[in-house]
């Protein structure tokens, strides 16, 4: 029997993984601060609003559109689209199962075995396995924090080889929540055009600008781009939109380029029309779903800025950890005492003390002294993590002081 490569993971599972799973079966209580699930965090549409759209009769049969149901896409593209002042036809949307899935699609749409795609660091720790099941490989760019995150662009070009065939942008990033300002957005068009690749951006998280206002300039959509030198497609999804991973609908736009673009659609079409992965119940309820979006997003955004002043009440009675400012998304950067790397302070954290965090090095962020921290958690759930976070951080610290100590002293 041969097992192919690309599903070659060894047997060991990463240490904090396995430790989570002997604490849950041995019945003991876990303080999860990763939990990002918005449907296990009391977030979500009303039964009342979700349910009933899906009972249409329209369900009871099917036709195949390669790009899935008409009626979903034309939704999608007045009610989320127009909404944000962009303007574009039906036709331009390929409706997938996931955003995970469009970026698959795109994978095979550039590139052959062994090409590779750009993608930011820190970001979304998924890219490499999206990426591996593709046969393709991941080449890293900078994100560098000045005041705010920024896009290092000349690190961007210079890591550009000539397998490159795309670059990925995350708007806002996971987990920094960074947008990438309106000159930025520019800067990254006329770059991938100069050296003819695609920008495949990511806007799962446009939805919620947290500490930047919906209006500002940056929070826009590159959708939203008055200009356009270089094929842009601009992926989201209800997982995030509406707060419903369970309904599996994402969809994404194919902008720019007469020509490229056309042909960009054609050999979509051929590969969506292979795997005609779209469920339509759920894609024919977007329409009435995307009508209470405004009020999901006011629920989520209140959760996500309550849970930012628990953070900061926290952090006032802390002062060895500090956080980052959180432009927009569903989590937050805390910056902790670089005393031992982050993968065993998180491991010392959830054995210790029960509490659950991403280390930063998940998201690719130096290997000492990060964590990630969702803020979609029911705040008292939060606020007692948070707390037991930071006893732990403090009695590390103190560890380390008295070690440091003893050690001058045997030495004296
Ligand atoms: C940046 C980013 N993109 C995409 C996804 C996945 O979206 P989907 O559920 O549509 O696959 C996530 C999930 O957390 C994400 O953080």
């Amino acid at each position: 029997m041969h097992f192919s490569t690309r599903t070659n993971f060894g047997s060991e599972a990463d240490p904090l993984t396995e430790a989570l799973a002997l604490r849950r079966r041995a019945g003991l209580p876990v303080l999860d601060l990763t939990e990002s699930n918005p449907t296990r965090c009391g977030l979500g549409l009303d039964r009342e609003l979700l349910l009933p759209p899906l009972s249409g009769d329209a369900n009871c049969t099917y036709r195949a559109e390669p790009f899935g149901p008409s009626a979903a896409r034309e939704a999608i593209v007045s009610a989320y689209y127009g909404e944000r002042g962009v303007t574009v036809a039906p036709e331009q949307m390929v409706l997938t199962a996931s955003t995970s899935e469009a970026y698959s699609f795109l994978f095979r749409l550039f590139c052959e075995p062994g090409d590779h795609v750009m993608v930011p660091q820190p970001s979304y720790p998924l890219f490499d396995l999206l990426a591996r099941f593709c046969d393709v490989e991941t080449r890293l760019y900078p994100l560098r924090f000045h005041h705010r995150w920024q896009t290092d662009l000349h690190a961007l070009e210079a890591a550009i080889t000539p397998r490159t065939r795309a670059i990925v942008v995350v708007h806002p990033n996971n987990p920094t929540g960074h947008f990438a300002a309106a000159e930025e957005r520019q800067e990254l068009d006329r770059l991938a055009a100069r050296h003819g690749l695609p920008l495949l951006v990511d806007e799962v998280f446009l939805d919620y600008p947290v500490e930047t206002g919906s209006g500002a300039p940056s929070a826009r959509s590159f959708a939203a781009m008055p200009h356009r030198e270089a094929l842009t497609f601009v992926m989201s999804g209800l997982s995030k939109v509406l707060a419903l991973p369970q309904m599996k609908l994402a969809w994404t736009l194919v902008l720019g380029l007469g020509a490229q673009q056309r042909e960009a659609l054609h050999r979509l079409e051929y590969v969506a029309d292979t795997y005609l992965s779209v469920a339509v119940p759920g894609a024919n309820a977007a329409a009435s779903w995307l009508r209470h979006a405004g009020q999901l997003h006011a629920q989520v955004l209140a959760r996500v800025r309550t849970n930012l002043a628990v953070l900061d009440r926290e952090l006032a009675q802390w002062p060895l950890a500090s956080r980052l400012p959180v432009e927009g998304g569903w989590s937050v950067l805390l910056r902790l005492p670089a005393l031992e790397p982050d993968g065993e302070f998180a491991l010392r954290l959830l054995q210790e003390r029960g509490v659950l965090v991403h280390p930063g090095s998940f998201f690719g962020l130096p290997g000492r002294g990060w964590v990630v921290v969702s803020l979609l958690l029911p705040e008292g759930d939060l606020q007692r993590g948070l707390q037991a976070l930071f006893k732990g951080v403090r009695d590390t610290a103190e560890e380390v002081h008295s070690q440091v100590h003893r050690n001058l002293s045997s030495n004296s």
